[in-house]
Parts: structure tokens; sequence; C-alpha cells
């Protein structure tokens, strides 16, 4: 686990087309961490997340800000790590088997640009340190997009 921000380091070094980046970076985040259920991103387009590369099940397409964990992310500009999602009021439950959930949100040019949204079947499952390593990918992914 505590190697992926630097796979997703040589993973997107050089591409300068963000979807295949977030594509890539969904599939080593799911592939690296055990019990998750869904890893991807949502992209902001005015006052609404929308739907973009993941490896999981179908997801919800559209989230309001200010709605479930990724809309308070995005409307508190802060990383939400939530234990039991069936305790969170306002989540929004895509898949029935996530019990936990961890969202982080990215920026590009000093505004929000989308979320990274990690869901899992276990309660609990993101540690202090998976959130400081999936922060560190999360920087990684800022820094391509300025290449975009
Ligand atoms: N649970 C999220 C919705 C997205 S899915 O987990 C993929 C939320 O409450 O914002």
């Amino acid at each position: 686990m505590l190697e992926i921000a630097e796979q997703m380091k040589s993973l997107l070094e050089g591409v300068d087309y963000e979807i295949s980046n977030l594509a890539n970076a969904s599939a080593l985040i799911y592939a690296s961490m055990d019990e998750l259920n869904w890893a991807g991103f949502y992209i902001l387009k005015g006052d609404k997340l929308l739907l973009g590369p993941f490896q999981g099940k179908i997801a919800c397409t559209s989230i309001p800000v200010g709605k479930g964990v990724c809309g308070t992310a995005v409307a508190e500009d802060r990383t939400v790590v939530v234990d039991n999602v069936h305790e969170f009021k306002g989540h929004i439950a895509c898949d029935s088997a996530s019990n936990s959930e961890i969202v982080i949100p990215i920026h590009k040019d000093g505004k929000i640009y989308g979320v990274l949204d990690i869901d899992s079947v276990a309660f609990n499952r993101f540690s202090e340190a998976d959130r400081a390593e999936l922060e560190k990918c999360v920087a990684i992914i800022e820094n391509s997009l300025k290449f975009n």
C-alpha cells in the first residue's frame, strides 16, 4: 500500500491526456488496496459532480455539490473519511456493499476540479496512513493535470 504514490508518479509521468491518467490512477488504486469495491473520480461541472473514470460497479452519474460524501468533500474543500457510511447523513448508496468511504478533493488552477472517491466493503477501512498516502496520490494527479 505504501508504494502507491511512487507507482502513481511513474504511471502518470509524461502522459498529458487526463482521461488516460484518471483511468490508470483508478485501476492502480483498485488493484493495490484490499477490501475495495469502488475507486474512481467525479469531475466538477458547474454545481454538480459528474462520473469520471472508475473501477467497480455502475455508479450514479451526477451528485449535487453539498450532497453525499462526495458533495460534502467539495462543499467543505477537505478530505472526508467515513468509517461507517450508514451513519453519514445523506450518504448516496451507489453500491449497497459499501461500508466505509474516503473522498479527497482534487484541485486544478486553484479551483476544485473533482474528487477521488474510494469505497470499501469493510468498516473503518481507511487509516490515517491510508489517508496520507492517498492524499500524496492526489497531489501527483493534480500535478499531472497541469499538463492537460
Ligand atoms: N457514496 C458516494 C456516492 C458515489 S459512490 O460511492 C461511487 C457519496 O455519498 O457521495
